[in-house]
């Protein structure tokens, strides 16, 4: 036990002259399972039983002293490591920001948003459904009976008869949630309902599925003058032109009498489309008077109350505004294209801004 202070003077030599990998050698040399230290510790057993709480006492002493010591040194010699790469791993603050890639919002995006914001600026409210309706919302409840020619207009994809032997329908247009509005809720009634619908339908000009939004208006005393300040105030707002001409059209459909649709002046000369003043007309939109019969399949007052209602083509209206050349390519998702038509997120323009 006399040289234990030797031991003591060359481990602490050692300890301190170390680097960080000959300092866990020397843990493991002095006091791991096999070390120095600990087989001292071991031997202690061997020694007349008077020598070996003294022994135990000093070994103890000793093992304290040269892990601490190995501790220190590790936490000097750590921080000195860490002081050297922050010295030399600096960060170079003037390097040009890597390019992100933005995401674009596609135009039928960008659309349905403008029309809303429009639309909610003179007091309407977004109302939505679901794709798949009863034929009573879809066509019945709409004027539109079994048999009626106007379901052959529709070319209607109908779903497998359920187990009542019932044919469910892809809405062939967002007119059902007229039916549902007015049926859940009691006038006034101002929703727009922007929305997918289908069509069996596939050509340069026509997609199987394509978006519509959707007007409702129904009160006591809302007349057809309403309706065309609401729809002529629309389109001159959307094409962000003030005196956009805007033409009324006699037509015809089921839901509404008397029914219209809408035109809105354009220019073809020189072969390009201009929307604006010009001698000729452009087809946007169809709108109409809310048919009594509508009101009264919904348990709506029709002596009391009347309305109108507005339908129009989101593709239709976002080729015209953005100068869209082909309607099948909404749909393709092709990467190229979206950067071309898209819009940057959060730069939507407030269109809104544009009433008056
Ligand atoms: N639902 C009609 C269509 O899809 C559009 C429309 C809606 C017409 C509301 C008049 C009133 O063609």
């Amino acid at each position: 036990m006399e040289n234990l202070d030797q031991l003591k003077t060359d481990l602490l030599a050692q300890i301190d002259n170390a680097d960080l990998a000959a300092l866990e050698d020397l843990r493991v040399s002095a006091l791991g399972k096999s070390g120095t230290i600990t087989g001292m510790v071991k031997g202690i057993g061997q020694l007349p039983p008077e020598d070996r709480r003294d022994a135990g006492q000093q070994l103890n002493v000793l093992k304290n002293a040269v892990a601490e010591a190995i501790d220190a040194k590790k936490d000097v010699l750590e921080a000195a490591a860490l002081d050297a790469s922050l010295a030399t791993d600096r960060i170079d603050v003037t390097l040009p920001q890597r390019p992100e890639e933005t995401g674009r919002i596609h135009p039928i995006s960008q659309t349905i948003d403008e029309m809303v914001a429009i639309f909610c600026e003179m007091g309407f409210t977004v109302a939505e459904g679901p794709h798949i309706e009863s034929d009573f919302n879809n066509f019945t409840a709409l004027n539109i009976p079994p048999e009626h020619p106007a379901r052959q207009d529709h070319d209607t994809f109908y779903l497998p008869p359920n187990e009542e032997g019932e044919r469910k329908v892809l809405r062939t247009h967002t007119s059902p949630v007229q039916i549902r509005t007015m049926v859940n809720e009691k006038p006034p009634i101002r929703i727009v309902v922007p929305g997918r619908t289908f069509r069996a339908d596939h050509d340069a000009t026509h997609s199987p599925m394509f978006h519509q939004i959707e007007g409702l208006v129904i009160d006591e005393a809302t007349h057809m003058g309403h309706l065309k300040g609401c729809l002529i105030e629309f389109c001159r707002v959307f094409f962000d032109v003030d005196d956009l001409p805007v033409r009324f059209r006699p037509s015809y459909f089921p839901f509404t009498e008397p029914s219209a649709e809408v035109d809105i002046g354009c220019s073809r000369e020189g072969g390009g489309l201009t929307i604006g003043a010009g001698a000729d007309w452009l087809e946007i939109l169809g709108c109409g008077m809310v048919n009594p019969h509508v009101l009264e399949n919904c348990g709506i007052d029709s002596t009391k109350y009347q309305g109108f209602a507005f339908g129009l083509g989101i593709e239709r209206a976002a080729m015209l505004k953005y100068g869209i050349p082909d309607l099948r390519t909404f749909y393709e998702s092709d990467i190229r294209w979206l950067k071309h038509y898209g819009f940057v997120p959060l730069d939507v323009p407030n269109v809104a801004e544009g009433l008056v």
